[in-house]
């Protein structure tokens, strides 16, 4: 398993991700995406937009991040988007109550204190008010990690979501909230979808687009922080159909990352025991990641919770109109909801891998490499010239211009090949393309895989439908 100090010194030393502002020592919870990061985040946002709107049924939105406030009232987040918070009054640390009480579990487990463990879990599974977390930390004395002591406040609930201020006037009337998900700027958008895109019931509204959490802890590089994005979609359907939908949702989204070379056994199922109070069935997909299982994704069946929500605080319609059946109804959601900065995390940790490898000289040397999946690869192609000389640079340039238009290219004339192949595997380039003198006799470049390190000689005027192959295979 790889450290996840390794992963972030590798994403900072690559240029994948940066501290935010860090010039002035960072912001918590906020990471900045580097020349290669982005790479990767849009093509990780371009093959789920493929996967879910290059479809029949699913069209696309992008909604604003400041929603009217009744939104929020609507959904709920204003009176129960909270997290129980507790402060040590002598560290002045403070906690989300939930995990102080969770890893004090975890000690406990790894001490072999089973019985305790099993104890507090049980007493953590019926928690419902912040006094139920105060009286657990209190009646089984778990300490304050930074001072150690049992210097505790009251747990408090608190809101998760950022306010701000329309306008001039920095009143209650003029609050806003930056939005805490994306899927509310979907359900508000139901209608204008539906009567605009000649869409029937059963049909989905898919959105990418950044959330905001005012996270009490913000932990593990880009697990849990205070700006993300999500890609989130919410598939409308007949009540009644929910089950059929659910389990056709948890398929194509498990699959997708299958298909983006995410390692099964990294991968499992979360089934919710406490279920929202709307909700009827919920799982998570999780990432097995350095610090352990992590949710990336979540597949719920919302019932029509948020639609006649909004129809109640809104007083608009959110009714569809069956006129084959002669049928009214509210519908029902399934949703699909992802983060794309956790998807990131894991699939760069899912990616990393170092192997010993040995030269024609007999010389072995551990190479890093990113064996990410063609698609998703920050970049697809490097160009090298074998020498800088001969006319080798020229020609290699002439290749790297024209590969350029269609793929993210670098061309890299700098130290012995080995280095250069070493410099792109370490970023998960797929395909090394070397010129060299019998390039300039009869036009043929040799490709050099990434993974399994195979060369083969192929005419350079065949490289963009050779990629174009490989990338879509
Ligand atoms: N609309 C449903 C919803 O927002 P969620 O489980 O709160 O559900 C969905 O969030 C996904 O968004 C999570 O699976 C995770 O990938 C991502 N996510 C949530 N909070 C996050 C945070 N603080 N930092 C990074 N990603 C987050």
């Amino acid at each position: 398993m790889v450290k996840l100090d390794t992963i972030i010194s590798l994403a900072k030393r690559r240029g994948f991700v940066f501290q935010s502002s860090e010039i002035y020592g960072g912001l918590n919870g906020c990471w900045d995406y580097g020349p290669l990061g982005v790479e990767l985040l849009l093509n990780i946002k371009e093959a789920w937009w493929k996967a879910m709107t290059y479809r029949d049924d699913v069209e696309g939105v992008d909604a604003s991040i400041l929603m009217h406030p009744r939104t929020w009232e609507a959904s709920g987040h204003v009176t129960q988007f909270s997290d129980p918070m507790i402060d040590n009054k002598t560290s002045k640390a403070r906690h989300r109550a939930d995990n102080l009480i969770e890893d004090f579990i975890d000690k406990l487990k790894k001490k072999n204190k089973t019985d305790k463990a099993a104890q507090i879990e049980a007493r953590l599974a019926e928690c419902r008010e912040p006094v139920d977390f105060y009286n657990i930390i209190m009646d089984f004395e778990i300490p304050d990690p930074v001072s150690g002591t049992m210097d505790w406040t009251e747990v408090r609930n608190f809101n998760l979501m950022f306010k701000t201020f329309v306008g001039p006037v920095e009143d209650s009337s003029a609050v806003v909230y930056l939005r805490p998900e994306s899927a509310q700027g979907i359900f508000v958008n139901f209608k204008n979808v539906l009567d605009t895109s000649r869409q029937k019931v059963p049909f989905g509204i898919a959105q990418i687009g950044k959330a905001f959490r005012n996270e009490i802890n913000t932990k593990n590089f880009l697990f849990r922080t205070r700006e993300f994005e999500q890609m989130e979609m919410q598939f409308f359907i007949k009540p009644g159909s929910e089950k059929d939908w659910f389990d056709y949702w948890k398929e194509q989204r498990w699959n997708w990352y299958i298909a983006l070379g995410m390692k099964p056994e990294k991968l499992k199922w979360k089934i919710h025991d406490k279920l929202a109070h709307y909700a009827n069935y919920a799982v998570d997909i999780e990432f097995e990641f350095p610090f352990g299982w992590g949710e990336i994704e979540g597949i719920h069946s919302r019932t029509n919770f948020d639609l006649s929500a909004h129809q109640e605080f809104s007083g608009k319609k959110m009714e569809y109109v069956d006129n084959v059946n002669n049928e009214r109804y509210v519908p029902y959601v399934i949703e699909t909801s992802g983060g794309v900065s956790r998807s990131f995390m894991a699939f760069l940790c899912n990616a990393f891998d170092e192997e010993t490898v040995t030269d024609d000289n007999g010389k072995s040397e551990v190479r890093t490499v990113m064996r990410f999946s063609p698609k998703l690869a920050p970049v697809t192609v490097a160009v090298f010239p074998l020498v800088n000389k001969d006319g080798m640079p020229e020609k290699a340039h002439e290749i790297y211009k024209d590969l350029q238009r269609n793929f993210k290219t670098q061309y890299d004339t700098s130290g012995a090949i080995g280095r250069r192949y070493r410099r792109q595997d370490e970023i998960g380039t797929p395909f090394c393309v070397t010129i060299d003198g019998q390039t300039l006799e009869d036009g043929t470049v040799t490709v050099r895989e990434r993974d399994s390190m195979k060369q083969e000689r192929i005419p350079a005027q065949n490289l963009n439908v050779y990629l174009f192959d490989k990338m879509n295979q």
